[in-house]
């Protein structure tokens, strides 16, 4: 084992502007779809993985936000350490891994995107094992689908692929290309009670899923072309349908999956509302989740968000623009 057995990575979160829903490899997590997103500077998570093979546990330690996590969380996070040590062609000694987010964990932002984008990372780094950001891409599918886009900074695209290899992320335009503001309405702190990893073995149920995916080569090229030009009005309509398509395929999977709360739709008809009746450029997307991502220019952000804040059921606001990919950084959570 080299002798950098520690290392700390930081990973921004990503917003999904052409969603993924729907596996057609559920242990690689290859996806049924390309999907694109725009990496979130200003919410990450910083993780510091230390391998010690003299851990008196014997055992791999997990700490998030400060707590100690076990379970489901810890479980996962220690069968991703495995691909690494395995992608090292190591017999690997036990990690102590924590980890950190900027913002709630409780706020329904999806944190195992920049989650398993830093452990990638920081696990690799620490093991001396130098990966190119298309391995890393590939091996943070794994961890979590979406973090493989958030290897990377700005706009992303991740393509499908048919194999381990080739479902990689790349990026599309850099973070000063648009500076796009993602302002999150949260109206629920409660987890979700189906994971998104459960979900996307759920899609093909839905009679909804053919459509939308035989509609998206479309979608992705308007989302493409708008990024290009930084064209918000051809962008928006283009996420908002996406999104309403994601959901419908949800809502009509068997067993059904209704992650909206009445304050959701309250959101979705406010924006609209603005943009008809104020002109106020302003889109929505949707995650697995309750709470409503609106995507808006710089210009628009204090209105949005002010509104946005008089909205019943709005407990908080946060934002971010684009941001950097994942890289390592000096300062270590221990
Ligand atoms: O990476 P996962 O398994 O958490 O799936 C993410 C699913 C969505 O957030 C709903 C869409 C996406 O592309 O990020």
């Amino acid at each position: 084992m080299s002798t950098t057995a520690k290392a700390t990575a930081r990973a921004g979160s990503n917003i999904a502007f052409i969603k993924y829903w729907g596996v057609a490899d559920a242990s690689l997590n290859l996806p049924l779809n390309n999907s694109i997103s725009m990496t979130l500077g200003d919410l990450y998570t910083t993780t510091t993985v230390e391998w010690d093979p003299d851990s008196p546990l014997n055992a791999d330690t997990l700490q998030i936000d400060g707590a100690a996590a076990t379970g489901s969380k810890a479980e996962r996070v220690s069968r991703h350490l495995d691909r690494v040590a395995q992608l090292a062609g190591i017999d690997r000694p036990p990690a102590r891994v924590a980890s950190h987010n900027n913002f709630p964990m409780a706020s329904g932002i999806a944190s195992s995107a920049s989650a398993f984008a830093a452990l990638s990372v920081a696990a690799a780094a620490a093991l001396g094992l130098h990966l190119d950001t298309r391995a890393l891409s590939a091996l943070a599918r794994k961890g979590s689908g979406s973090a493989s886009r958030s290897l990377f900074g700005g706009y992303v695209e991740w393509e499908r692929g048919c194999d381990d290899a080739s479902s990689i992320a790349h990026p599309l335009q850099p973070a000063d290309h648009w500076a796009l503001i993602d302002l999150v309405a949260v109206v629920s702190t409660a987890e979700k009670t189906v994971s998104s990893a459960s979900g996307h073995t759920l899609a093909h149920t839905s009679p909804l899923n053919t459509a939308r995916i035989a509609s998206l080569d479309r979608a992705l090229a308007q989302v493409r072309s708008a990024l290009a030009t930084r064209n918000l009005a051809e962008l928006g309509p283009a996420i908002e349908q996406d999104a309403l398509a994601m959901h419908a395929v949800m809502m009509t999977s068997s067993p059904s999956l209704l992650y909206w709360q009445p304050a959701t739709l309250a959101i979705l008809q406010a924006v609209r509302r603005w943009r008809a009746n104020e002109g106020l450029p302003v889109y929505f997307t949707i995650d697995a989740g309750p709470n409503v991502h609106l995507i808006c220019e710089p210009a628009a952000a204090a209105a949005v968000s002010s509104r946005l804040q008089q909205l019943d059921g709005v407990q908080a606001v946060l934002s971010s623009g684009p941001g950097a990919g994942t890289t390592l950084i000096q300062e270590a959570l221990f």
